[in-house]
């Protein structure tokens, strides 16, 4: 199919997001023209378009062709992978694209690519967003979840596209103008840092049920099944209960997940993250903690040497000795206490987007941003909606722990958050993303904490100066003569 400059977007990248990306667009009534540098991308995409629907898209095979076949002004979707691939796409295009026309990068890109990005094309008269996308292949195709940053001028040219492409909830499409700059990025930077928070604890729940209490395979399918008909519904939850039902095909003995190398993948978002949450003076343990582990699943040989090592100096592992578990009680337990960690975690990455928000002058509304993840994206669950009720409540809220309500909820399961964690601790199950949120929420909560040692050390050593919680101004002492004298 050929015509003049019809299509009202384009996309260019065609590996499976945009692929899909760009087919939810022609489902939604969107003609779109695509293009990728691999001719045979373009014609995998057109034979699923003609397959899916004779939907509205059309293959270009130059970025000559690709971009003269889009209505004035232009709007083009790049989805290659961050980084130099994205400055080769913009050479690629932006020859023939004109001012006003602008330029949407959807990939995972670092947020200060996306501003200096910003500033190029502004010189030759471009706009520029960028836009995080979440939801995997399945979201991209059927209803992603969508953070736009940059010019709002190239925001309002494509809202109504967005609007209908993105996961539909409840209370609206799952997308928002996120604010100027590279704040569409940044905020999909902190969304991935949650996503590494909530897949770690809920891998420390499963080890805790596993190994502490016993659980088979089945079992915790159902559980995970359960849960996900209760306050912990989410998509992760859900796929969690997937994952324990499937059977390894490989050997026909067993179920797969028994049979998957202990060793995680990443690719960046997640240290950001915490990069990020260092450089703006914002703890984020949790998150921390779910890179730690990574890291360390990453050691496997080295773990193994470790765990023979441990083992001949006499360490019995405390491991699969359920005898004294109430194992209905602990999966209850365990319920509450990644419940809680969960909040702890959440709480963490909205303080970071803050800051930065406060930082850059973004004005991120954080309430906004929990609604438009409560579809289409890897990180979406039912409480989402509480912590958008939380930040309209009170938009200045300090820590998401004390909104009235999640402090409540804090305080009716620590009991059982702090049995989890203990038990993990006592049979020498590790719980790094339970305990940092444990620990997180114990700092927090405490209206006095032994940092008044650590200050008064540093002025011992280092002559610092320490404030008093009974007068105002700042103090030096010589300690070391004052102690010289009290033990005389
Ligand atoms: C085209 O496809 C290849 C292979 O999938 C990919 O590496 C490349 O970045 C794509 N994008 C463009 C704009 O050519
Ligand atoms: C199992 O745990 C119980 C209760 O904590 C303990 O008394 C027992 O010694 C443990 N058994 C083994 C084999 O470690």
């Amino acid at each position: 199919m050929e015509s003049a400059a019809m299509s009202q977007i384009g996309l260019a990248g065609l590996a499976v997001m945009g692929q899909n990306l760009a087919l939810n667009i022609a489902e939604k009534g969107f003609p779109i023209s695509v293009y990728n540098r691999t001719t045979s991308k373009v014609d995998e995409t057109l034979d699923r378009a003609h397959r899916e629907g004779q939907l509205p898209l059309f293959g270009q095979y130059t970025p000559k062709d690709f971009v003269l076949s889009i209505k004035k002004p232009r709007s083009i979707i790049i989805l290659v992978k961050a980084g130099a691939p994205v400055d080769q796409t913009i050479a690629a295009l932006s020859a023939y694209m004109e001012p006003g026309d602008t330029i949407i990068d959807g990939g995972n890109e670092w947020y200060e690519n996306t501003e200096r990005r910003m500033v190029d094309a502004s010189a030759s008269g471009l706009l520029y967003l960028g836009m995080g996308v979440s939801g995997g292949e399945d979201g991209a195709r059927h209803g992603p979840s969508l953070m736009p940053g940059g010019a709002h001028r190239a925001y309002l040219n494509i809202h109504h596209i967005l609007e209908k492409v993105a996961a539909q909830v409840d209370d609206g499409p799952c997308v928002t103008y996120i604010g100027e700059g590279g704040s569409g990025n940044f905020v999909k930077m902190v969304h991935n840092g949650i996503e590494y928070g909530d897949m770690q604890l809920i891998s420390e729940a499963y080890d805790v049920l596993k190994n502490a209490g016993g659980l088979g395979n089945e079992e915790l399918a159902e559980i995970f099944g359960e849960w996900n008909r209760g306050e912990l519904e989410s998509f992760l939850i859900e796929i969690t209960s997937d994952i324990f039902r499937v059977e390894d095909e490989e050997t026909g003995n067993g179920h797969l997940v028994d049979k998957i190398l202990d060793k995680t993948g990443m690719k960046g978002t997640g240290k950001w993250t915490v990069q990020q949450a260092a450089e703006l003076s914002i703890a984020a343990p949790t998150i921390a903690a779910s890179l730690d582990s990574r890291y360390m699943s990453g050691l496997k040989e080295e773990r193994e040497e470790a765990a023979e090592i441990f083992k001949k100096e006499g360490l019995k592992e405390e491991i699969n000795n359920v005898s004294a578990v109430d194992k209905k009680r602990l999966i209850d337990d365990v319920r509450q206490a990644l419940y809680a960690s969960k909040i702890c975690s959440y709480a963490q990455g909205m303080n970071l987007l803050r800051a930065k928000s406060m930082e850059k002058g973004w004005g991120l509304n954080l309430g906004e941003l929990a609604r438009i993840w409560k579809g289409g994206c890897i990180i979406r669950a039912v409480f989402l909606d509480r912590i958008k009720q939380a930040y309209q409540r009170n938009p200045g809220l300090a820590n998401l722990l004390v909104d009235p309500e999640f402090a409540r909820e804090m305080v009716q399961r620590q009991a059982a958050w702090r049995r989890v964690v203990g038990l993990a601790i006592q049979k020498g199950i590790s719980v790094p993303g339970m305990s940092a949120s444990l620990q997180y929420f114990d700092t927090y909560r405490r209206g006095r904490l032994p940092a008044n040692l650590v200050q008064a050390q540093r002025d011992y050593f280092g002559a610092h100066t320490y404030e008093r919680i009974d007068r105002p101004g700042s103090y030096h002492t010589e300690w070391s003569k004052l102690a010289r004298k009290a033990r005389v």
